[in-house]
C-alpha cells in the first residue's frame, strides 16, 4: 500500500512511520517542513509547509491512506485571543488539511478502498476553558471530515482522531517538567497522559483492512477524557 504521512518527524506521525516502516508491501511518503533527526531509510521524503499556498505534494498514482498530522495547542482566555491567532489554527489544521486533500483525491479515489485520518481535539466534544481557538479549528476538521466520508463512500474513508493531552513535542510546555505531567495524569480517569504509541495504533488501525468498516467516526484516544467523571 502507499501511504503519505503529512508530518512524520515528531510525535504521532513520527511514531506512525515507525509502525508502518515494519510493515510489509508498504511505500511511505512523508512531508513536513523540517528534516528528521536521522534519516530513515526507504521513505520518500519532501519538504512542505501547508500554510504556504501553491505548494506542490509529489506523490505516487494511486494513494491508499493519507494522514494528516500538522496542528496547534494555544492555549488562552478568549479576551487575549486576537483575530489572527484563530486565522493562525485554522491555517495550519483545517486550510492546511482542504490544501492536501485537494492534491491527493484524485491519487485516494484511484485506490478503490482508500483511508484518511486527521486529528482533531478532546475540546471538541467537551467545552475546555481557554480552547476556544484550537477548538473551533478542530470542529471545522470535524465537519469537513464527516462531510466528505459521506460524500466519498464507499471509496474513500474519513475518520478522526480526537485526543486529549498526549507526550509529544507540542505538548511539551504543558507536560515539561514532572510535576506538571503528574497533575496533568492526575486529570484523566486513567491517571495518565496520552503517548503517540496509542494515537499512532489507532492511525495504522484505521487506514487498515481490519479498520474498512469504519468511515465518518470519531475515535476519542483520551484517557477517558471526554466522557467518564
Ligand atoms: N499532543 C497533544 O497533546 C495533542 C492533543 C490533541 C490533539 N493533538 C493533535 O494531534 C496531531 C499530532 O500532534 P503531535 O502532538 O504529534 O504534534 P508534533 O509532535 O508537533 O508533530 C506535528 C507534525 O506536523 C508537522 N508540521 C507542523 N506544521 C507543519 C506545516 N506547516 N507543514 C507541514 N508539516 C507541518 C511537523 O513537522 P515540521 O515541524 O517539520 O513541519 C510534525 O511532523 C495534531 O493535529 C495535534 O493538533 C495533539
Amino acid at each position: 500500500m502507499n501511504v503519505l504521512i503529512i508530518g512524520g518527524n515528531s510525535g504521532v506521525g513520527e511514531e506512525l512511520l515507525h509502525l508502518l516502516s515494519q510493515q510489509e508491501n508498504t511505500e511511505i511518503y512523508v512531508a513536513n517542513r523540517n528534516g528528521f533527526s536521522s534519516m530513515p531509510a526507504g521513505l520518500h521524503i519532501q519538504t512542505v509547509d501547508v500554510t504556504d499556498n501553491g505548494f506542490s505534494l509529489s506523490l505516487p498514482e494511486t494513494l491508499d491512506a493519507l494522514v494528516y498530522c500538522p496542528g496547534s495547542i494555544n492555549l488562552k482566555p478568549f479576551d487575549r485571543l486576537a483575530l489572527d491567532a484563530y486565522r493562525t489554527d485554522m491555517e495550519i489544521n483545517f486550510y492546511g488539511l482542504v490544501k492536501v486533500l485537494q492534491q491527493a483525491m484524485p491519487a485516494l479515489r484511484k485506490s478503490g478502498n482508500a483511508s484518511v485520518v486527521a486529528f482533531s481535539t478532546v475540546a471538541v466534544n467537551t467545552g475546555m476553558a481557554f480552547h476556544a481557538s484550537v477548538a473551533s479549528a478542530k470542529g471545522a476538521v470535524e465537519g469537513l471530515m464527516r462531510s466528505l466520508a459521506a460524500e466519498y463512500a464507499p471509496k474513500v474513508r474519513f475518520n478522526i482522531i480526537a485526543p486529549s493531552l498526549t507526550d509529544t513535542p507540542m505538548a511539551s510546555g504543558l507536560l515539561g517538567n514532572d510535576r506538571k505531567k503528574e497533575a496533568a495524569a492526575e486529570r484523566h480517569p486513567l491517571k495518565k497522559v496520552g503517548s503517540p504509541k496509542h494515537l499512532a495504533a489507532m492511525a495504522k488501525f484505521l487506514i487498515s483492512e481490519e479498520g474498512s468498516w469504519i468511515t465518518g467516526q470519531t475515535m476519542h484516544i483520551d484517557g477517558g477524557m471526554s466522557n467518564l467523571k
